[in-house]
């Protein structure tokens, strides 16, 4: 899912803002992808010594430190990112209650902008980013990373080509431990990250509607913790005539994390778990035995992110996932949300 770069030698001038866990992760790369050049980095905290980083451990993998190199400015503040005339493209890592407010500043100073998910902490929030977008000469993209992730982005092209026949069933899992960053800080133990259900849950809601568009209505059930967040939720998804579906996400997880999907189509079954390794992608076509689909090694973050440098290159706003994606999926969270509250079907409209 790449998009042809018009020159190789041309990169885009990118500046990361957030420097925690994703942050890193999305330097490094920048760094292996020869279209990027990092010109400037901002966190109001954490910021290179000498020209390095120090690393982190998120859910996923531990990033080790990032040698940036002392030519890359680095700033404490978005202001100077936005006044900085060789910066084209701002990669949004930041907390998520940040989001809407750094996302329009950019916008409107005519930046490209990549921003981690979920795009704002409410939908209110996410339609204003996207009314700003309209009228800015850049784009905004969302990092829907699963849209990218090898085994996912399989399943997407096999759905579309009905490969193995319409799609009957589907279920997806999210698990993980709280993340460290939910439990101190100054967003510690309320609902201002918006919980597993906001900040995890969302990677699966927007691939159901990737693959399947949006629900009719949803039914939810879970976990509401003592700060109001919801950290464990099981959704069902209603598509009048179409598949069953539904999706579990958690942060109620002791240790670790792990995703995985199974997919029932007319002529096989697919089975994704991120914990078998080099063997995740599995197929099992009617009246056949097993087998692994083999899917390479990167991950989706790598493969988003050559996307939306490709998007700036060839100058064309992003197709694979926009800003109303963004929105899209959260509003059909806040629809679980309000399920899980009022133990009632929510329609979406
Ligand atoms: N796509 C994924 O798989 C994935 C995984 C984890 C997190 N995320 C998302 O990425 C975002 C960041 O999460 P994280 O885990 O990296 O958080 P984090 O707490 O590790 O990092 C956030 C960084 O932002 C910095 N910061 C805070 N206020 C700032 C400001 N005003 N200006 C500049 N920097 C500021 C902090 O100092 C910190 O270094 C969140 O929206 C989260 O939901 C996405």
């Amino acid at each position: 899912m790449t998009t042809s770069s018009q020159s190789t030698d041309r990169k885009v001038n990118v500046a990361v803002v957030g420097l925690g866990f994703m942050g890193v992760v999305h330097l490094k790369a920048y760094q292996a992808n020869p279209a990027a050049r990092i010109v400037a980095v901002c966190d109001a905290v954490r910021l290179p010594v000498n020209g390095v980083l120090q690393g982190v451990a998120g859910n996923v993998k531990k990033i080790e430190d990032i040698h940036l190199g002392t030519q890359v400015r680095a700033y404490k503040q978005l202001e100077d990112v936005l006044a900085d005339p060789e910066v084209e493209l701002i990669d949004l890592c930041t907390p998520t209650p940040l989001h809407p407010e750094q996302a329009k500043a950019a916008l409107k100073a005519g930046k490209k902008v990549f921003c981690e998910k979920p795009l704002a902490r409410t939908s209110v929030a996410a339609q204003e980013i996207v009314e700003v977008e309209k009228a800015s000469p850049g784009f905004l993209m969302p990092a829907m990373c699963m849209r990218f992730w090898p085994g996912w982005s399989w399943l997407k092209q096999v759905v579309d080509e009905q490969r193995y026949g319409k799609i009957v069933a589907a279920r997806f899992r999210r698990m993980s431990e709280m993340p460290g960053w939910s439990k101190q800080g100054t967003y510690k133990g309320g609902n201002d990250l918006g919980g597993a259900l906001f900040d995890l849950h969302i990677h699966d809601v927007d691939f159901v509607q990737f693959l399947f568009g949006r629900p009719a209505s949803v039914y939810a059930t879970g976990v509401t913790s003592a700060g109001g967040s919801i950290d464990h939720v099981v959704a069902q998804y209603n598509y009048p005539g179409g598949p069953a579906v539904y999706a579990e996400g958690s942060w109620l997880l002791m240790k670790g994390f792990n995703m995985s999907y199974t997919v029932h189509c007319e002529r096989a079954t697919i089975d994704y778990d991120l914990s078998r390794g080099a063997e995740a992608l599995q197929l099992t076509e009617q009246g056949k035995e097993p087998e692994v689909i083999k899917c390479d090694a990167s991950d989706g973050y790598s493969h988003e992110i050559e996307y939306v440098l490709n998007c700036v290159l060839n100058n064309r706003a992003p197709i694979v996932v926009t800003a109303l994606d963004g929105l899209s999926a959260l509003q059909i969270c806040e629809a679980e949300e309000k399920s899980v509250q009022t133990g009632q079907v929510v329609s979406i409209r």
